[in-house]
């Protein structure tokens, strides 16, 4: 997946907004040692560092941590895959905002925040849950069957999970789920009805690949107007996000 951060951070700032409340679940205590990962453009791990913790960002994409740095270069950021990572110091929490659903070995995830938390470090993360954009989905690979784009219809890359789901993969992995929740949070789109065709461009590069730009003018049209009656409420256009946000403990 290649980000256009700047887009990403014009656009999609949403994003990090609604993640400022995740960090009111993080609860950051000065001196505190925290990971963020999957941090994009370093707007959560700026606010993390002026709570007084210390901090670094990581994400996979070049371009996202280019950008954090820029932006933030008094902020430690780094390139590293939430799949596989190390740390010599451990860290008293790990925090994650809309990226985990990203993530496509789950359980190396796992493996590798229990491996950098310390014992009663914790784990606390906003993804999307069971159900997230599921119009959005329903309505793009309808489109995309009677294009006949089989193969990029079925494309799956997120990983959206219920909550009953995700806490038995967190205690498989020796966590303490200490809070979940699995809840509707519709989220405005900007730019009108060019949002949705904005939003899959960004976010869903996966459906389109390979599609000829004329082509995918006219998908996300019909995608667009698919969505109509359920995401636009009086000229605001909304998406059926679903989140699901926990609290683990390392036992
Ligand atoms: C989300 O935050 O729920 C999300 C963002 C991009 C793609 C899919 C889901």
């Amino acid at each position: 997946m290649k980000w256009n951060a700047d887009l990403y951070d014009q656009k999609h700032a949403f994003v990090f907004q609604y993640g400022e409340d995740v960090l009111e679940l993080l609860n950051v205590k000065p001196g505190e040692h925290i990971l963020d990962l999957g941090c994009g453009t370093g707007h959560l791990t700026k606010l993390i560092q002026d709570k007084g913790a210390i901090v670094k960002g990581t994400d996979l994409s070049p371009d996202m941590i280019q950008q954090a740095k820029e932006k933030y270069p008094d902020v430690d950021f780094a390139v590293e895959d939430a799949v596989d990572f190390f740390a010599d110091d451990k860290y008293d929490a790990v925090f994650s905002n809309a990226a985990l659903h990203w993530v496509k070995d789950q359980n190396g995830m796992m493996r590798s925040v229990y491996n950098v938390l310390k014992h009663g470090g914790r784990f606390v993360a906003e993804m999307g849950g069971k159900g997230n954009v599921a119009k959005l989905v329903e309505a793009t690979q309808l489109v995309l069957h009677n294009h006949g784009y089989h193969v990029q219809a079925d494309t799956k890359v997120w990983f959206f999970p219920s909550t009953g789901e995700y806490a038995k993969m967190l205690e498989e992995h020796g966590f303490r789920v200490t809070f979940a929740a699995h809840y509707d949070r519709k989220t405005p789109l900007q730019d009108g009805d060019q949002g949705v065709a904005k939003w899959v461009t960004m976010f869903g590069a996966q459906f389109l690949e390979g599609i000829a730009e004329d082509e995918k003018e006219q998908i996300l049209k019909e995608i667009t107007d698919k969505l109509e009656p359920y995401y636009n409420e009086g000229g605001q256009w909304y998406a059926d996000y679903k989140r699901l946000r926990f609290v683990a403990v390392k036992e």
